[in-house]
């Protein structure tokens, strides 16, 4: 028995994003965008049209801060009421702002409540959001929560509720060309790790299993071409594709494991998102062997193999990519990391983990994790 559930309707092709117009005739927008000068094309094909914004953010950092959104909020206040729609232009940072922004409507307290005051956030009735991504990684278009960050405190809150799903994800491979190589591997291997971490997952269903093996398959083929081929068309479809099943497989599941140990990773350590996410992956997978024999199997599929050369090949398309595997190239101590995973396992996403902690454990050393 179960339930699956995506309600965003995906427009996806070359140069989509011209479409974007016609969807916004006769419609009162802002639009929130990156500060770089490469995202100014977009909000200034708008500018220029019958129907321009009311407004253009700017001012979105990577990993949005509580502290940041506060001030976006405060600039919001004015004209929230009139605002048929978010066009939010950007990678997940920007798709998670637009979020509380449609979400909290220009109400500053709203956001205090529920990052500093442990309340669940207060959403009734969010501003409807259009998501063009302009990365291939956070899916963000595709699922109905945000992550804020609040760096003064040291922790990372998911703003999520059913009303939040994007109305339209407009996907378009030609806006990704310019992305360069680094973001290229962190972004693609996001996107590997909420297919994979679908599966592994206790929220799983044949639908989501289905875009699981789908996102996996299409990113293992295709992100280490691309990295070597930033300008092929060809590949960045693909790769917004594999972004595409995994959004419609983690936003029916959440993601597991390999996100809870990412998450302190990233906040005291400064790894990329895509990097802390996927370093795990073989270790995981390989703490799946006899576990649950339905989730080997799809896993199975991915690589077409066993579950330990399945992880084998991972972990040579990792290397490949530069991915630290070991303790020693994250540059975390054994105590550290002992501490990651015990925490990551009573997590909330640890437990969405199909898998154990033991069998993690002994796949940590067969993986070779503590040797450098
Ligand atoms: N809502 C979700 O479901 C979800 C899931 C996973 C991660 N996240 C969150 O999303 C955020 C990360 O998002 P992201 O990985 O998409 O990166 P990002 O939005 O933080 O962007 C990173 C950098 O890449 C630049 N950039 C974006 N698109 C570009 C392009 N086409 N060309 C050149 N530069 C470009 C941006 O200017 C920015 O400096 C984190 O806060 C993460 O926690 C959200
Ligand atoms: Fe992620």
């Amino acid at each position: 028995m179960w339930n699956y559930y995506n309600p965003v309707e995906i427009i996806f092709g070359e140069k989509k994003f011209s479409s974007i117009e016609s969807i916004l005739e006769n419609k009162k927008y802002i639009i929130v965008t990156h500060p770089e000068d490469i995202f100014k094309q977009y909000s200034d094909q708008l500018s220029n049209s019958p129907n321009p914004p009311l407004m253009i953010m700017t001012d979105v950092q990577p990993n949005p801060d509580y502290l940041d959104i506060l001030t976006l909020l405060n600039k919001f206040s004015s004209i929230a009421q009139e605002v048929d729609h978010i066009l939010a232009i950007g990678g997940g940072s920007v798709i998670d702002t637009a979020k509380a922004l449609a979400a909290f409507k220009g109400d500053q307290t709203l956001l205090t409540d529920f990052i500093r005051n442990n309340q669940k956030p207060h959403v009734v009735d969010p501003i409807s959001i259009l998501a063009v991504p302009t990365t291939s990684g956070t899916s963000s278009e595709l699922t109905c929560w945000a992550t804020i960050w609040d760096k003064e405190k040291k922790k990372k809150f998911s703003l999520a509720h059913h009303s939040l799903y994007p109305l339209k994800a407009i996907i378009d491979p030609a806006i990704m060309l310019n992305k360069p190589r680094e973001l290229t591997i962190s972004t693609g291997l996001d996107a590997l790790s909420h297919s994979m971490e679908s599966i592994w997952n206790i929220n799983a269903n044949p639908i989501s299993a289905t875009h699981g093996i789908a996102g996996s398959k299409l990113i293992i083929e295709n992100l280490p071409l691309l990295v070597e081929d930033l300008q092929n068309i060809k590949l960045r479809s693909n790769v917004a594709r594999a972004c595409i099943h995994a959004g419609l497989a983690f936003s029916n599941t959440k993601t597991a494991i390999a996100h809870n140990i990412s998450y302190p990773i990233t906040i005291n350590h400064g790894v990329q998102h895509g990097i802390a996410c996927s370093f795990s992956l073989p270790i995981v997978l390989r703490s799946m062997e006899g576990v649950n024999q339905e989730a080997e199997s799809r896993l199975q599929k991915i690589f077409n193999d066993t579950i330990n050369n399945s992880a084998s090949k991972l972990e040579s398309m990792l290397r490949k990519l530069n991915v630290p595997l070991n303790l020693n190239e994250l540059q975390i101590n054994k105590n550290e990391w002992d501490q990651i995973i015990s925490d990551a396992f009573m997590g909330e996403r640890g437990k969405n983990f199909l898998g154990n902690i033991d069998n993690f454990n002994k796949s940590v050393k067969v993986s070779n994790f503590f040797n450098s």
